[in-house]
């Protein structure tokens, strides 16, 4: 019956994870996946999460386990819209964001793209190139075409964001342009609250369909600005949708907790789109998980415990440039001038440049996991690890 099924080649970034686990030398060092390690090379549990997470348990040993609705927790819409717009954006007082608790970002774009297509099949979604490598493939099995806008300068190592504007102004009407609105992945490379600007009237006059994915919220400048293209799209009365995922904020990664939220033009729009989205998770999974939206409405409405989050998103995004600008230095003590791509760039990953050959030498030789791409987790770098990184890749460029 199977017999024409054919072989899964690995995702590149799940598969390389497991290569690791079974790398025998204990000196081997993760910056493959997107994870956030603390100074001590752990993945930490948060002290607001870990608040949070004492009373939730306390409070379900009375309780039994029942089904969420489809569109998820109601505590959790209040929470997360306010995080992610700001809490008087015109478009939450005028009610105008449909909302739903998704199986992390990815669920989200899963949803909003399964959602999509049920109106425009026939639309092309245009991705950066280079973007995550998961984003092809959930468009794609939603039945898109994909279509790859230039992003990234492999020369400067920085957005060529002329290049980016071009392209999307070939896109045609209702087609879906899918953008990062801070800490590209996988290149850590972003574009500026002006370049945000100029693109705005492109997707107006072109109706266009933005799609924003934003999976590192605070990682980047801070919470706020982090959100700033998706915050200035909803003000110029885009239609847009937006994925956001707790995975790294929250360091909740198997919580598979995240967010879709559809900015319609007005509340009778979103109030129907609501209702599709309900009948799109329905048909996939049903209705979501309960722990992690507990956990991320508890500790974001609750005054001692968002103040306690805030300092826990501050200590990983000042962790991490700390160690962009350490690495930088120790490159630079060893020989290897182009260093400003590190600094420059923002959250969780970085585009080292380094080709295939270069990233197979880091793996077979010094037990260093980066991607094939050539992108790197900067949130794996510590104290202790971070000489024999720099050496390795010094060595590289010998
Ligand atoms: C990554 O890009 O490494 C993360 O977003 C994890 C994943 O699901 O690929």
């Amino acid at each position: 019956m199977f017999e024409q099924v054919t072989a899964y080649l690995g995702d590149p970034i799940f598969s390389l994870v497991e290569q690791f686990h079974n790398d025998p030398n204990d000196a081997k060092v993760n910056l493959s996946i997107g994870l956030y390690y603390n100074e001590q090379g752990k993945i930490p549990q948060l002290a607001s999460v870990k608040q949070a997470l004492s009373v939730i348990q306390t409070e379900q040993l009375k309780k039994p386990s029942l089904y969420l609705p489809m569109e998820g927790l109601p505590a959790y819409r209040s929470a997360v819209l306010p995080l992610i717009f700001g809490k008087d954006h015109p478009c939450l007082l005028e009610n105008r964001v449909a909302f739903a608790q998704t199986l992390g970002g990815s669920g989200a774009l899963k949803i909003g793209a399964d959602f999509l297509h049920n109106y425009y099949a026939n639309a092309t979604v245009w991705v950066s190139d280079p973007t995550w490598e998961n984003h092809k493939d959930i468009f794609a099995g939603a039945g898109f075409k994909l279509k790859s806008y230039p992003y990234f300068d492999s020369t400067t190592l920085r957005v060529d964001c002329k290049a980016m504007l071009a392209a999307i102004e070939q896109a045609a009407p209702q087609d879906i342009i899918l953008l990062h609105p801070c800490c590209h992945n996988p290149t850590g490379a972003d574009i500026t609250p002006q370049q945000w600007d100029t693109l705005i009237p492109i997707l107006q006059q072109k109706q266009l369909i933005p799609f924003l994915d934003m999976a590192y919220q605070g990682l980047g400048k801070g919470l706020n600005e982090d959100a700033y293209a998706i915050r200035a799209m909803a003000k110029a009365g885009l239609t847009l949708l937006v994925a956001n995922s707790f995975s790294k904020i929250f360091s909740l990664y198997g919580e598979r907790i995240g967010a879709l939220s559809v900015v319609c033009e007005a509340n009778e729009t979103a109030e129907r789109v609501q209702g599709q989205l309900k009948a799109t998770i329905r048909r996939n999974y049903s209705s979501p998980p309960t722990l992690g939206a507990q956990i991320v409405s508890r500790v974001l409405t609750e005054d001692k415990l968002i103040q306690t989050w805030l300092q826990d998103v501050e200590q990983m995004r000042v962790r991490i440039n700390s160690m962009r600008q350490m690495l930088a230095n120790k490159l630079l003590t060893l020989g290897v001038s182009q260093v400003e791509h590190l600094t420059q760039q923002q959250g969780m990953f970085s585009y080292t440049g380094f080709n295939k050959e270069q990233i197979t030498r880091l793996r077979t030789n010094y037990s260093i996991y980066l991607l094939d791409s050539g992108r790197m987790c900067v949130a794996g770098l510590t104290n202790d690890n971070i000489d024999k990184i720099a050496q390795a890749f010094a060595a590289l460029q010998k």
